[in-house]
């Protein structure tokens, strides 16, 4: 029985009727994390939108600016703490330079989340190795929050990820806290600064720095999608199977609920039946451009 006299519920069931409802959210801080990307954190205006929102690791927000435009942007702070929304945002067109030019206290319109979340369930008592680069850590970042939510009920934890220069690392002051609740983190970059202690090549030879189990790791991926052909190659060379391996994909977006068809990756929809997909069930697509 929906109790209608609670605002807590009324927006649950506004945001089930109308998917597409844009609700304003104030900037509570924005955080440089390299150059021109940058963290920014969101509370809905709302008090009762605010308390009704929950999200997945993995899901996405549409961000509105009133006269510039929409685009999907990846939630990428703790799941456990639905109330503050991060997003990290490369600022790359119109939607995304225009929210670069925002400041502290500014509003936004935020519509979600939407797109289907990586597997945590599915995950438990599993190894999980984590390959990602450069902004492709940011959709990943709530699994690490909800792995280190209950640790214990996870195998080992791998972090492989790369960076063009070690200054476009993402969140890299977080790495030792990961580490010391045991997520074995391994970096690399294309070009290394004097300073550096990590590796230098492509994201996918750091597999060859660690030893998996076939039997019972799962592979999450995202970034750029011919690193993910390679992260892909590699993890099936160590006989992990398809249907272990989850990769996420950015497509061309507009309506963000699976209506207008300009995300189509075969039979399929990224905003609805996406982002983040078992390996197995899009092999065939993988391979073809977004247009
Ligand atoms: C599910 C999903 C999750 C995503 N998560 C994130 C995320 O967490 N963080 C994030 O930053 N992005 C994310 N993206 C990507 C983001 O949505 C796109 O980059 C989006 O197009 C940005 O909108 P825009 O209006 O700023 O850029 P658009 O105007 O749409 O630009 C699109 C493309 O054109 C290029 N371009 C546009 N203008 C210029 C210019 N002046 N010079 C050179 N190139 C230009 C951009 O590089 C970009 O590739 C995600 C996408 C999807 C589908
Ligand atoms: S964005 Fe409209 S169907 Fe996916």
């Amino acid at each position: 029985m929906l109790d209608f006299m609670n605002p807590s519920t009324l927006s649950e069931t506004m945001s089930r009727t109308y998917p597409m409802l844009m609700h304003p959210a104030r900037i509570t801080r924005i955080r440089e994390e390299a150059y021109a990307i940058a963290t920014y954190e969101l509370a809905f205006e709302d008090e009762s939108v605010r308390l009704s929102y929950h999200f997945q690791p993995g899901q996405f927000n549409m961000l509105y600016l009133p006269g510039i435009g929409e685009a999907p942007i990846s939630l990428s702070s703790d799941p456990a703490q639905p109330g503050v929304m991060g997003h990290t945002i490369r600022y790359a067109g119109n939607v995304t330079q225009a929210i670069g030019r925002l400041q502290v206290g500014d509003v936004i319109g935020v519509r979600g989340p939407y797109g289907q979340p990586w597997p945590i369930d599915q995950l438990r008592g599993q190894d999980v190795c984590i390959v990602t680069g450069g902004i492709g850590l940011a959709p990943l970042r709530p699994v690490i929050y909800a792995i280190l939510q209950q640790r214990q009920d996870f195998g080992r934890v791998f972090l492989l990820y790369g960076a063009r220069t070690p200054a476009d690392m993402l969140y890299t002051d977080e790495f030792e806290a990961w580490e010391k609740r045991d997520i074995r983190v391994l970096q690399t970059v294309d070009r290394a600064a004097p300073t550096w202690k990590g590796h230098v090549g492509v994201v996918p030879m750091l597999f060859y720095h660690i030893r998996l189990d076939p039997r019972k790791t799962v592979v999450l991926t995202c970034g750029p999608e011919i690193m993910m052909h390679f992260v892909i190659y590699e993890a099936l060379a160590r006989r992990i199977p398809k249907e272990r391996i989850f990769v996420s994909l950015e497509r061309n977006m507009k309506c963000g609920i699976g209506l207008c068809g300009h995300c189509q990756l075969g039979p399929t929809f990224v905003c609805k039946d996406g982002p983040v997909y078992p390996y197995a069930a899009i092999e065939p697509f993988f391979a073809v451009e977004d247009f």
